[in-house]
């Protein structure tokens, strides 16, 4: 743990001090502190301290100093020298970024110091998405869908939603869900649409603390599916050569019955030398032919 910490040496900033005074014979008492420059707002966060040549105990304390509050990381009395100390906290929630300060405080009987470092406490900015279960549902289906949280590095978080709702075409509020959470970075709800809902547009909408929301759009509408098909096959090419011309029209309705029907068949030769003003030459030449069968 602490080697990582010390590794990372680009995001610290490290503090020596000699401190001020002292005996010929005793090497001066030193500090030295390595505090993140950059920490999350709601995360895990570490901070070490190494105590050296101390010659009195003292009473230590860590703070981190923010706009609206002051946080003790750390208050005790201090003795031993040549040990390092590793404090980890969790960073508080916050509404915006901020600059804000490690604040060290020693007192002893003879010694006293502090140090202040400022620190960027940046809002965590995670991603968060809707997804349907599908694009267009049909009136009395159920709309299934979920709200995934990743954070800048595309892993899931957990994230809380105060209010989850559904937005009719007319845009009033037809279902919600209040203090949605993503375990493991997914939380997935359902709603019920009625049977006669109205057609159109509707939202999913999820809003996120500090007021920011994400929606995603699905669509009603009663839709019919085809009942029959027709499947045309025509040759890709024919030529001026060609005396006959195979084409195949096949209509079957779903449940296989064959489709009775017309078929008109248009063959066109159309002029490809449109720079050629002869009258008449612009016009295709057509032939048309009929055919009334059973499409089968
Ligand atoms: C400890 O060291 C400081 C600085 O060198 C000195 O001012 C102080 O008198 C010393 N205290 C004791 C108790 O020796
Ligand atoms: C935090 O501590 C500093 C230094 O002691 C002080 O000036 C400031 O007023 C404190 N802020 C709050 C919000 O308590």
């Amino acid at each position: 743990m602490a080697a990582r910490m010390w590794s990372s040496a680009l995001t610290l900033c490290l503090l020596i001090s000699a401190l001020p005074g002292g005996e010929p014979a005793q090497p001066d008492p030193q500090y030295m502190m390595l505090v993140p420059t950059l920490i999350h707002g709601g995360q895990d966060a570490k901070l070490c301290f190494l105590l050296s040549h101390l010659n009195e105990s003292i009473s230590l304390s860590v703070t981190l100093e923010l706009t609206n509050q002051n946080i003790t990381l750390l208050d005790k009395e201090v003795t031993e020298t040549d040990e390092d100390n590793c404090i980890a906290f969790q960073t508080p929630n916050i509404e915006t970024s901020e600059v804000g300060f490690f604040a060290l405080q020693a007192d002893g009987d003879t010694l006293h110091f502090t140090k202040r470092r400022n620190v960027l406490l940046k809002l965590q900015q995670h991603l968060a998405f809707i997804q349907t279960d599908k694009a267009i549902y049909k009136p009395g289906q159920k709309v299934q869908f979920r709200i995934a949280s990743l954070d800048e590095n595309f892993l899931p978080v957990s994230e809380h939603f105060p209010v989850v709702f559904i937005e009719n075409p007319q845009g009033n509020r037809i279902a919600q869900w209040l203090d949605v959470e993503t375990h493991k970075g997914i939380v997935q709800e359902s709603f019920q649409l009625t049977a006669e809902p109205i057609q159109g547009t509707y939202k999913v909408i999820a809003s996120r603390n500090r007021g920011q929301r994400v929606e995603h759009v699905f669509s009603v509408e009663e839709y019919v599916l085809p009942k029959y098909e027709v499947q045309v096959k025509i040759p890709p090419i024919l030529t001026i050569e060609d005396q006959e011309i195979q084409v195949t029209v096949c209509g079957k309705y779903t449940y296989g019955k064959p489709v009775l029907g017309l078929i008109k068949v248009r063959v066109c030769r159309k002029f490809q030398q449109s720079y050629t003003y002869c009258p008449g030459e612009e016009d295709a030449v057509c032939e048309e032919l009929e055919h009334a069968d059973d499409l089968a």
